[in-house]
C-alpha cells in the first residue's frame, strides 16, 4: 500500500499534533515533576593557545556542562542568602556585574572594607586571592563570601535549606553531582561553593582588540602600538615585570608588590599583604591586579582612590611615594616615577583600551538565566 497526503490524512496529523501539544502544555502548567537526573557532562573550556596551560580546576570539582549552569543559577539568585526577607537577598551579582567585567562600578558603594577585584580569568590564579592573598582557594572565597556578614551575610545551614526548598534546584544538584544515597541531603553548602566555582572558572576574557592583534586578526594604531612599547620596557613606562604583557597574557603576575602609594591616604593598611603574613616587610603591599578590562573596573588600587585611568597612570608618572619595601620592580622611585610626557601618557592610554573586551560585558552565557525561574 503507497502512502498518499490526503485531506483527511493532513487534518488528522494536525489534530494530533495539536492535542500533542495541548497535553504538553497542560504538563508544563501542571504540578512539578521531578526529572530523571543525567550526566554531569565533560565542559570543555575555550582557552586560547597563547593562555596558560595551568588551569587550576582542583581534582575534586572538575567542571561540568550541569555543574557551571547550576553555578550560574545561584550566581545571580539571592535567595543564595538564606533569607526569606527579599530585601535582605545578596548574591554573587548584587556586587560583581557583568556590566562592570564583574566588578561594582564607580557608582557602586561595596560595602566592604576593600574596592573589588574583577572575576574573570580566575580559573588561572594558581596563586593567591583578594587583595592580601588570604584565601588559596576558589571554593573557600566562595564559601567566605557566602557567608561574611560584609558580603552576603548568609548562614550556612539557612542558605542550603533556602536553596534545598526550591524544587529545580534539588535536580540541578543530582545533574551537577550525581544523586546521594537515600536520606542524606543532595543539596549542601560544599556542593553549593563548588557549583558557584565552575561557573566562576568558566568566566573567561579573551577577546580584546590586544587579543584579536596578538592572534593577527587586526592591528594596532601607532598610538597603541607606542604605548604597548613604553608599557613593556624598563626605559618607558616600565610596567610589564608586574603586570605582564609581553608573554603574559593574563596581564598580572599573580604577586604582591608595594607599587609606591601615598601610605597616609585611604585604608593604605587594612588588609594588606601583612596582615596575613604578620611581616613588616609586607605592609602596603596588595595583590597585583589584571590590567584586562581596565577600561570598565574603575575605581583603581585596592582602597578604590582612583577614579581614571589618567590618575593612574600620573600616580605611575610622578606620583611615586618612597617606602623602605617597596618593590625593587619600581625602578624610577628615586625620580617620584617614570616621568612620562603627556603624549606618552596618552599612548600607554590607549593601549590600556585595547584590552578591553566588550564581549565580556553582554556574553549571553554568562547572564542571569532568563527563563523565569530565577526571582
Ligand atoms: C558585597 C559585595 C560582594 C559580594 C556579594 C561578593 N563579592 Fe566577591 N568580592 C568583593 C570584593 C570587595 C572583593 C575584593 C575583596 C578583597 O580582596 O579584599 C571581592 C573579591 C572576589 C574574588 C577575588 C578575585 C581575585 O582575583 O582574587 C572572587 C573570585 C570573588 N570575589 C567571587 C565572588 C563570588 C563567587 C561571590 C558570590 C558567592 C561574591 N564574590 C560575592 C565583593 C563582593
Ligand atoms: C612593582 C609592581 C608594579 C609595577 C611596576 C606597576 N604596577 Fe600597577 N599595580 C601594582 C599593584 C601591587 C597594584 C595594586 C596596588 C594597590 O591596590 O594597593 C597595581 C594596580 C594597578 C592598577 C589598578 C588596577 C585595579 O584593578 O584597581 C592599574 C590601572 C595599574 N596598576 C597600572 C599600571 C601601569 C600602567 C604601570 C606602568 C606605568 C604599572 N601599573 C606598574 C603593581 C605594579
Amino acid at each position: 500500500m503507497s502512502f498518499r497526503y490526503t485531506k483527511r490524512r493532513l487534518w488528522a496529523g494536525i489534530c494530533l499534533l495539536g492535542s500533542l501539544c495541548f497535553g504538553l502544555a497542560a504538563v508544563s502548567c501542571g504540578p512539578y515533576q521531578p526529572e530523571e537526573p543525567e550526566g554531569p557532562d565533560y565542559f570543555d573550556l575555550n582557552i586560547p593557545t597563547y593562555f596558560p596551560t595551568d588551569v587550576h580546576v582542583p581534582a575534586d570539582n572538575p567542571l561540568s556542562v550541569q555543574g557551571v549552569n547550576l553555578g550560574r543559577y545561584l550566581f545571580y539568585d539571592g535567595r543564595v542568602s538564606g533569607h526569606s526577607d527579599p530585601a535582605a537577598w545578596r548574591s554573587c551579582a548584587t556586587c560583581h556585574l557583568q556590566a562592570h567585567a564583574f566588578e561594582g562600578g564607580l557608582d557602586y558603594a561595596a560595602p566592604t572594607p576593600h574596592a573589588m577585584l574583577p572575576l574573570f580569568n580566575v580559573a588561572f590564579n594558581n596563586v593567591r586571592y583578594h587583595w592580601s592573598g588570604d584565601t588559596d582557594s576558589l571554593e573557600r572565597l566562595i564559601y567566605l563570601a557566602l557567608t561574611d556578614p560584609d558580603e552576603i551575610n548568609g548562614h550556612p545551614d539557612s542558605i542550603t535549606a533556602r536553596i534545598a526548598a526550591i524544587p529545580f534546584y534539588n535536580d540541578m544538584f543530582a545533574a551537577a553531582f550525581g544523586q546521594v544515597a537515600p536520606g542524606a541531603p543532595v543539596v549542601t553548602i560544599d556542593r553549593i561553593c563548588k557549583a558557584i566555582a565552575q561557573f566562576a572558572r568558566t568566566i573567561v576574557s579573551a577577546n580584546s582588540k590586544f587579543d584579536r592583534y596578538v592572534r593577527g586578526e587586526t592591528t594596532l594604531t601607532d598610538e597603541e602600538l607606542k604605548g604597548y612599547l613604553l608599557f613593556t620596557t624598563e626605559e618607558g613606562a616600565d610596567c610589564f615585570h608586574c603586570h605582564g604583557g609581553s608573554g603574559n597574557m593574563l596581564f598580572t603576575t599573580y604577586g604582591f608588590a608595594n607599587n609606591g602609594l601615598d601610605p597616609d591616604s585611604l585604608y593604605h593598611d587594612a588588609f594588606d599583604r601583612a596582615s596575613v603574613t604578620g611581616n613588616a616587610a609586607d605592609k602596603g603591599v596588595y595583590r597585583i591586579p589584571t590590567l584586562r578590562n581596565i577600561e570598565y573596573t574603575a575605581p583603581y588600587m585596592h582602597d578604590g582612590r582612583f577614579k581614571t585611568l589618567e590618575e593612574v597612570i600620573d600616580q605611575y608618572s610622578e606620583g611615586v611615594h618612597y617606602a623602605p619595601n617597596i618593590s625593587p620592580l619600581m625602578h624610577h622611585v628615586t625620580d617620584g616615577g617614570v616621568q612620562l610626557t603627556e603624549p606618552e601618557k596618552q599612548a600607554l592610554k590607549a593601549f590600556l583600551l585595547t584590552l578591553s573586551d566588550p564581549g565580556l560585558l553582554t556574553d549571553p552565557s554568562l547572564s542571569k538565566p532568563q527563563d523565569g525561574r530565577l526571582p
